[in-house]
């Protein structure tokens, strides 16, 4: 893969289903750059949002937090708007390697629906759907396995490193296959856009791999190649710290979630490290913890966290979380009441995650249809 360039996009568009305004500020979250330098695929996808199919996922490890919304759920919900045809996988194949997860999948994949629902995506428009519902995508996998080696996969950067942080002693085949089951999840519907972040793109080479791989091999009698060459969308996706300091993360306690209740917002935000000055400023690289709470109160209120900072001023660490608190609960407070209210209807959230399945199997089914033939499968 062509090592991403940082090309500035369009304006991003509101979280819904939050007060809708355009940000307009530096904070501008996730403005998607893309992996191939020199083409603004945002603005490709804006022009002709038809010709364009946008696959991207979770792993359903547990709740989300503000660190996901800001960088990748309002995109989504952006691309939404943009009437792009989107499916989001619940990657429910992808945490069974994990005994603690394994054991609490219908939870987590509910709870990640819900997380997904109560952002703003909205399920008549983007086809939700766990990977263990649909057969023929998982099929997929064994003609894709014959194309790469096992030499590449040992080499595949994001595998060591889930490898590394495993609590498994041993590497099992399915972790080193990771990234091969992962371009089924994208070639299956033959996506060309996929919305990832940084840490994504060994994968998303593969499924590239893959796809050109396979078109070589088995060629269309009309010499065209059954897959796509799918393209990252890189999201630019803030850096927000968690409480602690550290880098937000469901691992570590540190994280605000998406659906936690405005007191749990104003004891943890209360509790994040910051630092002795009294006079607030923006300034990420001097002061990380007081500039990522601004940011975080910037993201919320859609404005400049310089702005924001500045109107603190010498109120200290006091005023800054009265703020912070603030921004969060009012900008998530519909959010969590939807989410709250959904909840309430686990059967709702089944069938969501139902009625994508039989979308997703639609697809599949006819893609598994065409690799068979031109396979020369009987
Ligand atoms: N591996 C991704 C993650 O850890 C989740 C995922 C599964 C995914 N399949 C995908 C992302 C396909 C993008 C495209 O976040």
């Amino acid at each position: 893969m062509t090592v991403p360039t940082a090309v500035p996009a369009g304006r991003t568009a509101p979280a819904a289903p939050a007060a809708p305004a355009t940000p307009t500020t530096s904070a501008s979250p996730a403005s998607p750059v893309v992996g191939r330098p020199g083409a603004d695929l945002d603005e490709l996808i804006r022009r002709d949002p038809g010709a364009h199919r946008v696959l991207t996922g979770d792993r359903p490890t547990g709740p989300l937090h503000l660190g996901h919304y800001f960088g990748t759920l309002q995109n989504r919900v952006r691309l939404q708007r943009l009437g792009i045809e989107m499916f989001v996988v619940v990657a429910d194949y992808q945490v069974i390697t994990d005994r603690d997860l394994a054991d609490r999948l219908a939870e987590h994949s509910e709870g990640l629906v819900l997380d997904y629902l109560a952002a703003g995506l909205d399920p008549d428009r983007a086809t939700i759907f766990a990977h263990s519902a649909v057969p023929a995508l998982n099929q997929l996998l064994l003609p894709f396995l014959s194309l790469v080696s096992v030499a590449e996969l040992g080499r595949n950067p994001t595998v060591k490193d889930e490898i590394a942080h495993s609590s498994q002693s041993a590497v099992n085949g399915l972790m080193f296959t990771y990234p091969v089951h992962q371009a089924a999840d994208i070639l299956f519907c033959k996506a060309n856009v996929v919305p990832v972040g940084q840490d994504q793109l060994p994968h998303l080479e593969v499924a590239r791999t893959v796809a050109r791989r396979f078109n070589e091999r088995y060629p269309h009698p009309d010499g065209s190649g059954v897959f796509p060459r799918p393209e990252a969308l890189l999201s630019a996706a803030p850096l927000l710290l968690g409480t602690d300091g550290g880098k937000m993360s469901k691992s570590r306690g540190n994280a605000v979630r998406l659906s936690a209740d405005a007191d749990t917002t104003a004891r943890l935000i209360r509790g994040a490290k910051t630092d002795t000055d009294r006079r607030i400023t923006y300034d990420p690289a001097a002061r990380p913890e007081v500039s990522s709470l601004v940011l975080l109160a910037a993201l919320c209120q859609d404005r400049a966290p310089e702005l924001v900072a500045d109107e603190i001023g010498d109120g200290g660490a006091a005023a800054l979380k009265r703020t912070v608190t603030e921004a969060v609960n009012e900008h998530f407070g519909p959010m969590r009441a939807r989410r709250a209210e959904l909840a309430a209807d686990r059967s709702y959230i089944r069938q969501v995650l139902r009625d994508g399945a039989e979308r997703a199997n639609a697809v599949a089914d006819a893609t598994l249809a065409e690799v068979r033939a031109v396979m020369g499968s009987v």
